[in-house]
């Protein structure tokens, strides 16, 4: 049996140098060791036919091989993971020859999406809810519940996209319905900005899409007045622009409103000389707005005897042309990256 465990010994031995991966690592172990069929396993089986003394003697020598080649295939299998990690760091190594690889183009925000959010954030800053309005408006939203009857001359400088086969819908015209829809859900007191796209069927020049983006406000609470909206204005336009501005305040006629106003900025384009933006007037009609009507206020369920409010449509696509410098608003949805690849 000495002989024998000595033959074991030098076949494994001469077996695991020639061991080329951890497959043959594995069954080299098994020939071996297995439970079952292994050779050395067979000779440790084979002790319980020997005498007690001989058991004893063939028994130490059985372990002490089983512990030099436990050893021995511990050696192996550090050498097989240092080859291993070596050839995957080759594969991995940086080649300082290779020509550079070419810059992956990365997309960013529209400006408009960039003022929108500036907007968003500055009214949330002020405690306004910030919500979403349809695009498809039922002419109800968009006209009546405005004070504009079907045949009030008002609706004739909102002639906008109307659907085939409902005329009672419209791409809707400006973000006020949604005055009347937010007064209908959450009643008063209320601070909300509404920002988003509007339609108009016109034609088209440095200052006017047929597609552009406006921010309607509203604030409707006990006791309202003027003084209220000038504040709010005038944060809105300093806060978005980051310069102080200067204003006027025009009368304005809107169905919506008693008293309504046209809130005017001197062009930040020209400096007030004149351009294309401005229609070479120094200024640009920047917010109309006025004391919410009572009619409105009716229709949203309030009872205009008790509350009071203001409301304004600030024309965000203008507002991005002054932050921006940019002097023709047909830029924004023109697609040309040259333009677009500057912010
Ligand atoms: C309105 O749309 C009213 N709903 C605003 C309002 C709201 C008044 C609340 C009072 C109270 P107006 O038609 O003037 O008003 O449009 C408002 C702003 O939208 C304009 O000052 C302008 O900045 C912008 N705007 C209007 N038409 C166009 C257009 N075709 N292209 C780009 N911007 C436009």
């Amino acid at each position: 049996m000495k002989d024998e465990l000595k033959k074991i010994q030098e076949e494994c031995k001469r077996q695991l140098k020639e061991v080329a991966d951890f497959s043959g690592l594995s069954a080299l172990e098994q020939k071996f060791f297995s439970r079952k069929s292994g050779e050395l396993t067979q000779i440790m089986k084979g002790l319980k036919q020997l005498s007690d003394e001989m058991r004893k003697e063939v028994g130490k020598s059985v372990n002490q091989v089983k512990q030099d080649l436990e050893e021995l295939f511990l050696t192996k299998k550090a050498e097989l993971e240092d080859q291993a990690l070596s050839s995957q760091g080759e594969r991995e190594a940086i080649d300082v020859t290779q020509p550079r690889l070419p810059k992956k183009a990365k997309g960013h925000l529209h400006p408009m999406t960039i003022i929108q959010q500036e907007l968003s954030e500055l009214f949330q800053s002020m405690g306004f809810m910030v919500l979403d309005g349809p695009e498809l408006e039922s002419d109800y939203y968009n006209f009546e519940t405005l004070n504009i009857s079907k045949d009030h001359p008002a609706r004739e400088n909102m002639d906008t996209f109307y659907i085939k086969g409902h005329k009672d819908w419209v791409m809707r015209t400006h973000t006020s319905p949604m005055q009347v829809r937010t007064l209908q859900k959450y009643g008063a007191p209320l601070r909300a900005v509404v920002p988003g796209r509007c339609f108009r069927n016109e034609a088209t020049d440095g200052s006017h899409e047929h597609t552009f983006y406006q921010l309607e406000g509203l604030v409707v609470d006990k006791n309202i007045s003027i003084a209220d909206l000038i504040g709010v204005m005038k944060g809105l336009l300093e806060g978005v622009l980051k310069r102080s501005v200067e204003v006027r305040l025009r009368p304005g006629f809107f169905p919506f409103v008693e008293p309504g106003f046209e809130l005017d900025m001197n062009c930040l384009i020209c400096s007030g000389k004149g351009c294309k933006a401005c229609k070479h007037s120094g200024w640009i009609e920047m917010i109309p707005c006025g004391l919410v009507h009572p009619k409105v206020l009716e229709f949203g369920g309030l009872d205009p005897k008790e509350y009071s409010g203001f409301a304004f449509g600030l024309g965000s696509m203008r507002l991005c042309m002054q932050r921006f410098g940019i002097e023709d608003i047909r830029y924004f949805m023109g697609g040309d990256l040259r333009f677009l690849q500057q912010f």
